[in-house]
């Protein structure tokens, strides 16, 4: 900690330079997301993550892992995914020259995760298994041939933390931030933020850590509930958040700090819960989220937190438009427009 200090400048990701191991490198502009006041609880933020480049929180790591590759001369780059991973990594390999190979579950990547990866022009792989296949691939085999982008490289942790520097700046430090839980890195890397405010003396009461899964991949909030020491993984998870569709997470240890030392929790939701909160969030707070990003609103509601609360909403709507019913009505003139209109 002794080279790192409290200098916030410029903006985005880069803006806490003096808190990161590296001082500058590629960006498009990640991180400075919003954090909105939310209409859907007393004393709820969400601090909405859809709003970095590629629409995810993944963009705020992969600026500095792209750096990394870039630095130690790859030229290649993979990541297994979920496809929000996949999306960052490869708008950033294209920024930086890097080839990118994304390896991906096949069937289980929302559309606009996919259209994003083979727009910049990754390589796109597809594996018959989940998530969890996929980064077995990459971790025994992918890291020989190209530099792994996914959340066990570090780098991309310490760009992950700087959400807590923002909220931080905005809010001074919340009494809960509740975060979405898949890979499990996320909320490590933002509680880090948090410790590292602490230990410069600027954050005197750290926020308590809430990690939310999805009832049907939810390793870690099941062992939580029954008290025991290690996640139960799964080999099957399910769920409509697709993002968070994990059974192994590689981070969980990391994870389960963070929720302990912080005094918070895991708990599940339902996909019906966070499908409730996905279209309350947009209808009450303008704010477009994939089920995973609102499976951290679903939490705050069904927990009813007192105090402030942030919810981290880690993805966009449009990453995953299956996920939303849209119905519409004809009308075939314009006399039956104004009938409509004037309901
Ligand atoms: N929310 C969204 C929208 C995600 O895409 C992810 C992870 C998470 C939450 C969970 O974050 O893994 O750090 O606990 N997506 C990864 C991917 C797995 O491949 O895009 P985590």
């Amino acid at each position: 900690m002794r080279d790192k200090y409290w200098s916030p400048k410029g903006r985005g990701v880069w803006r806490y330079a003096s808190m990161l191991p590296l001082k500058s490198g590629v960006s498009l502009g990640e991180g400075g997301t919003p954090l909105v006041k939310s209409n859907l609880g007393e004393g709820l933020y969400i601090k909405f993550e859809g709003a970095n480049p590629t629409g995810s929180f993944k963009d705020r790591g992969m600026a500095l892992g792209v750096t990394v590759a870039r630095e130690s001369n790859a030229s290649k780059v993979v990541v297994a995914s979920t496809g929000n991973t996949a999306a960052s990594a490869a708008a950033y390999a294209a920024r930086a020259g890097l080839r990118c190979y994304v390896v991906l579950p096949r069937g289980n990547v929302a559309r606009g995760k996919l259209v994003q990866a083979a727009l910049h022009g990754a390589e796109l792989v597809m594996v018959n298994g989940l998530f969890d296949k996929a980064l077995e691939y990459v971790v025994t085999h992918g890291t020989r041939y190209a530099y792994p982008l996914n959340s066990f490289n570090p780098w991309r942790l310490e760009g992950q933390k700087t959400l807590a520097f923002e909220v931080f700046e905005e809010l001074g430090c919340p009494d809960y931030v509740v975060v979405p839980v898949g890979n499990a890195g996320n909320i490590s890397a933002i509680w880090k933020g948090f410790k590292e405010l602490a230990e410069l003396g600027l954050c005197r009461r750290l926020p308590k850590m809430v990690g939310v899964q999805a009832e049907g991949a939810a390793p870690l909030a099941k062992a939580w509930e029954r008290g025991a020491p290690q996640p139960f993984f799964i080999d099957e998870p399910e769920t409509v958040a697709t993002a968070i569709k994990i059974g192994k997470p590689i981070n969980w240890p990391k994870a389960l700090a963070a929720v302990k030392e912080s005094g918070g929790l895991f708990v599940t939701v339902s996909d019906a819960e966070i499908l409730r909160a996905q279209k309350l969030l947009a209808s009450r707070d303008g704010i477009g989220a994939e089920p995973a990003g609102a499976a951290s609103v679903a939490a705050a509601l069904k927990l009813k937190l007192s105090g402030t609360a942030v919810a981290v909403v880690t993805g966009h709507a449009l990453k995953d438009p299956d996920a939303v019913e849209i119905s519409a009505r004809e009308v075939r003139n314009a006399e039956e427009l104004v009938e409509l209109l004037e309901r």
